[in-house]
């Protein structure tokens, strides 16, 4: 029974998928089966664009007389004359008889070779840039040599503006009832076997590939018919620049991956190994082939994706290991650039892998061998932890600036210090209770460092507040906030009142009443030794661990004087009183909080969760005395 399906009011596909061939040209593996594209045009002729494969002949023929109905067969546009688009071309002359075939000269040379009917009998011979219309529709065609075979073209509707692109932008993959890229989750589901598709048919040709894309370029294209997979009706330009990436050999990702064939898991191990020293330097795209169970395609296809391989391969036969040799020369045949190699070999007695393995792909153009070979002999040793390290250490250093980032540890990458050097202010933030703002026992402030201005219109801030602060429960129930910026004349007193007790055990208001002024959301602000006030309602809070990030409409703001801001250096140099040194005790240590002054002695070292227990500021905070 047939089974089309419509792609405007007069272009039809009529292809057809196969889920049962398991090797696509006896060679690759195709787990998702293989769609074989073919277009019908109703027009005043009608035209086809190419035939199937034969295992999907029958549907086909039902497609074209049910949609035919009895009319004429026009036109057959025969794009790529290989078998898997052209086997039925016998049997639709036949039916047929009348029909005319469009190719350019190879193209019908080829057919000769494949048929013994007359091609050249009905045959219309084109050239690159030949034009035929058919009522409604103009076509035009472009020669596409390569793109996979030297007959290739392609044809452009100058109506419709689609381009039947033959074997290019095909995938493995049946089409499952959504024939068109924007009905599927094309990134998800088909862009890693569109990649081994095109690595392993056209990767080659490169250059080839490059001269259809600069025609097309040229012409304005509404979607692309391709003969395999997905029809691309939306974000066209998402796959054109694969195919630009592809094409000219430039790698789509930072990343590496490690190529292994192993006898007894030696081999493999020193790959393990790399790999886990390349995360742990911050490589985040690693992929690992064991090349004797993964076939050459797959792994094709990802070196065409990163911009790093390395190939690590036991000596065998005083040569290559035979599933690592064949992956090389796959690799060097579909003409490779732009990457770069590192190996890792093995040999119980004569490791000459490496050598070997080089020697394949040394023709690769604009690609950079890596020295640091590691050789094993037989497994890895400690001098090899050195050799793999070593490699790891090149790798990263190969990477460009910037694009991997090492895995970032506290205690060999963070310096606590640095953070002094980001510049802060000091503010005082308010809040009170949900509905008792009349009460001065249920409001609370805190000292803060962080607030910044998001945007100027409407007027947003934001500000991070420790959760340990009572403040921080308050905001989080009335959602309502005052900011008090400080100036340089604050005394130490106001951070002892809102930085170094707990809303929660005293009224911080209580006898400070003269120091602080009302804003219109009924909260405090502090109108001594500051300069303005902000009143915020919070719009969201982001909770990050120990602290809360709020978003803040600005309802009011006002200056109180012109006093200068104060600085978070200002006040350790100025304000903070200097920590009289104090002699141990007892042969303890004594540390004292660089925030708040508090003094804290410990046997050895503070635990590294300390936490001030007056200004709740971590260990980082508590310098150490004498
Ligand atoms: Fe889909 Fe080159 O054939």
């Amino acid at each position: 029974m047939h089974n089309t399906r419509k792609i405007n009011d007069d272009v039809y596909w009529i292809g057809a998928n196969d889920k049962r061939l398991s090797l696509f040209e006896s060679a690759y593996p195709i787990p998702s089966g293989i769609s074989y594209n073919s277009f019908l045009v109703l027009d005043e002729k009608n035209i086809l664009f190419d035939c199937v494969d034969k295992s999907v002949s029958r549907v086909f023929f039902e497609n074209l007389s049910f949609l035919l109905q009895g009319k004429k067969l026009d036109y057959a546009v025969i794009s790529h004359v290989e078998p898997d688009h052209c086997a039925s071309l016998g049997e639709l002359i036949l039916r047929f008889p009348d029909v005319k075939i469009i190719g350019n000269a190879k193209t019908l040379a080829m057919l000769n070779q494949f048929f013994d009917f007359d091609t050249n009998k009905n045959a219309v011979v084109v050239e690159d840039g030949s034009e035929i219309s058919t009522g409604k529709h103009k076509f035009v065609f472009y020669t596409a040599a390569m793109v996979h075979w030297p007959e290739v073209m392609v044809t452009y509707d100058t109506t419709d503006k689609y381009l039947y692109s033959a074997d290019a932008f095909g995938t493995f993959g049946t089409l499952n009832g959504n024939i068109f890229a924007d009905e599927v989750d094309f990134e998800h589901d088909f862009l890693d076997e569109a990649r081994r598709y095109y690595a392993n048919i056209v990767g080659k040709y490169g250059v080839q590939v490059q001269a259809l894309l600069k025609k097309a370029a040229a012409l304005e294209i509404s979607s692309i018919l391709p003969l395999h997979g997905p029809i691309w009706r939306k974000d066209i330009n998402s796959f054109i620049d694969k195919y630009q990436k592809w094409s000219t050999y430039t790698p789509e990702e930072e990343g590496v991956v490690i190529a292994y064939a192993s006898v007894y898991g030696n081999t493999e191990n020193a790959a393990n190994i790399l790999a886990v020293k390349l995360a742990e330097a911050g490589v985040k795209k690693i992929a690992m082939f064991d090349v004797s169970v993964t076939h050459p395609s797959f792994v094709l296809s990802q070196i065409f994706k990163f911009s790093h391989i390395v190939f690590a391969s036991t000596t065998y036969n005083s040569n290559i290991f035979t599933s690592m040799e064949t992956l090389l020369h796959d690799v060097a045949a579909h003409n490779l650039q732009n990457r770069t190699i590192a190996f890792m070999e093995n040999g119980s007695w004569a490791a000459f892998s490496g050598e070997k393995m080089k020697e394949i792909l040394s023709p690769l153009k604009d690609t950079v061998f890596l020295e640091n070979t590691v050789s094993l002999k037989s497994s890895v040793k400690q001098n090899n932890l050195t050799e793999i390290e070593n490699l790891t250490k090149a790798i990263i250093e190969s990477f460009p600036k910037g694009s991997v980032t090492a895995a970032i540890t506290h205690e060999n990458k963070v310096e606590p210090s640095a953070f002094f050097k980001i510049t802060y202010g000091l503010f005082v933030l308010t809040s009170a209770k949900n509905g008792k703002f009349d009460s001065s026992d249920a409001h609370g402030g805190c000292i803060i460092n962080t607030v910044m201005q998001i945007t100027d219109n409407p007027k947003q801030i934001v500000i991070a507040v420790n959760k340990a602060n009572y403040t921080h429960d308050l905001i989080i129930e009335s959602k309502k906030f005052n900011v008090t910026a400080l100036t340089t004349d604050s005394h130490f007193d106001v951070f002892k009142r809102f930085g170094f007790q707990s809303g929660r055990d005293v009224n911080k208001f209580a006898g400070f009443e003269d120091a602080c002024g009302k804003s219109e959301n009924g909260l405090y602000f502090i109108n001594r030794d500051a300069n303005a006030f902000f009143s915020g309602e919070v719009i969201s809070a982001v909770d990050y661990g120990t602290h809360t990030l709020f978003a803040a409409l600005v309802s009011e703001a006002a200056v109180l004087s012109n006093g200068t801001s104060l600085s978070y250096q200002y006040y350790f140099d100025n304000i903070k009183p200097k920590p009289a040194p104090k002699p141990a005790a007892s042969g303890k240590k004594v540390y004292v909080c660089r925030i708040c002054g508090h003094i804290e002695e410990a046997d050895g070292e503070l635990p590294d969760d300390y936490i001030c227990p007056l200004c709740k500021h971590p260990k980082a905070d508590m310098e150490l005395q004498g």
